[in-house]
């Protein structure tokens, strides 16, 4: 038996308002009167007033990123050459303002400016040598647990893999419930569904154990709070539940759904959040109260998810899919336990991909 050694994000802010701490936060990293900061921010933030707040100096660098595909290894590897462009100094923190996406895409930045070569040689676990350069997660979307996990996950040449470190891990988050109001209600649904279905993973999982239990039982009820109840303090309570969530998984492990997820978005290209969705909607015969629960939630908030969207494909696509969903071994083995390789047929999986 091996235990997991599990680094966990050593400072934190939590409240409505904190994000006016990033200033100061940043102060105490400025040494000298030419260090500098990235600011890697999500660009629907841009001419947008929480844009107007970002605390940049004349020397440091903000760049607005997009993140309407989910982040590539060329994406991060063209960020920070840009980096190292602007200034061949490194930066004293790379802060990363934005949803799951742009806070991996600032997780990966600050690793890769301190280990040579492209991001792809380091897809993996614990492939990383170096100390990353100081790095700041805040989440303007709740629900991935980004803010509180090992991994930066990237799309490569080869797969879908994070880079996953202890030296990934955010130095220091700010969770500032203030900047998740007024996500557009499919995106705040589908990425807060993660969220809870991070827990429901958890929880039906081979992995469980009261560490991870406690987290997860806890980010649930939370969770039912923020999509069944509607409570006035929503947006604290879906930011709570997104760290804890994540705290979770970091000491269990996912299960079925988001191995389905990763077949269909790295063969299709959705989005973690709504993959996720597609796949948890048709794996009942897993998750069957989880599932239940899910599709209350939807209706009570009217979502619609995109139906047929495998029916028809061709059956070498689906034969990629059923192959990416097939590796994740560790997944599998927290939903079956040893000897799932005979369970997780293509037979199966199929089936399954087909009803998406
Ligand atoms: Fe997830």
């Amino acid at each position: 038996m091996s235990f997991k050694n599990f680094k966990c994000v050593p400072k934190m802010i939590f409240g409505r308002g904190s994000f006016a701490e990033l200033d100061n936060v940043l102060d105490t990293e400025r040494q000298h009167a030419d260090d500098f900061v990235v600011f890697l921010v999500d660009d629907v933030h841009q001419h947008k007033p929480l844009g107007t707040r970002v605390p940049a100096k004349a020397q440091d660098l903000t760049i607005y990123v997009n993140v309407d595909d989910e982040p590539t290894t060329a994406q991060v590897d063209a960020l920070t050459e840009q980096v190292q462009a602007f200034n061949p100094k490194l930066p004293v923190s790379v802060v990363g303002l934005g949803g799951g996406a742009t806070m991996d895409l600032a997780k990966a930045v600050s690793l890769m400016l301190t280990n040579p070569g492209g991001s792809a040689m380091y897809q993996g676990w614990d492939l990383i040598k170096h100390p990353a350069v100081h790095h700041i997660g805040i989440p303007t979307v709740s629900g991935t647990g980004a803010e509180a996990s090992r991994t930066a996950v990237l799309c490569g040449p080869v797969r879908k893999l994070g880079l996953n470190s202890d030296y990934t891990v955010f130095d220091q988050i700010i969770m500032d419930s203030e900047l998740i109001d007024g996500v557009p209600t499919d995106q705040w649904f589908y990425t807060g569904m993660d969220c809870y279905i991070h827990c429901v993973e958890s929880l039906q999982g081979t992995y469980l154990n009261e560490f991870a239990k406690a987290f997860a039982e806890k980010s649930m009820d939370l969770c039912r709070e923020v999509f069944l109840g509607d409570h006035p303090e929503k947006d604290d309570k879906l930011m709570m539940a997104s760290y804890m969530g994540g705290m979770s998984i970091a000491y269990s492990q996912v299960g079925a759904c988001h191995a389905v997820s990763y077949g269909l978005g790295y063969v299709l290209g959705y989005h973690h959040g709504i993959g996720n969705c597609l796949a948890f909607d048709v794996l009942e015969e897993f998750y069957p109260e989880g599932v239940a629960e899910f599709r209350q939630m939807m209706k009570k908030h009217n979502i619609v998810l995109p139906k047929n969207i495998c029916k028809d494909l061709p059956d070498e696509t689906i034969a990629k899919m059923v192959a990416v969903t097939k590796s994740m071994g560790p997944l599998w083995d927290n939903v079956y336990g040893s000897g799932w390789e005979e369970k997780v047929t293509d037979e199966m999986l199929t089936k399954l991909f087909r009803r998406i």
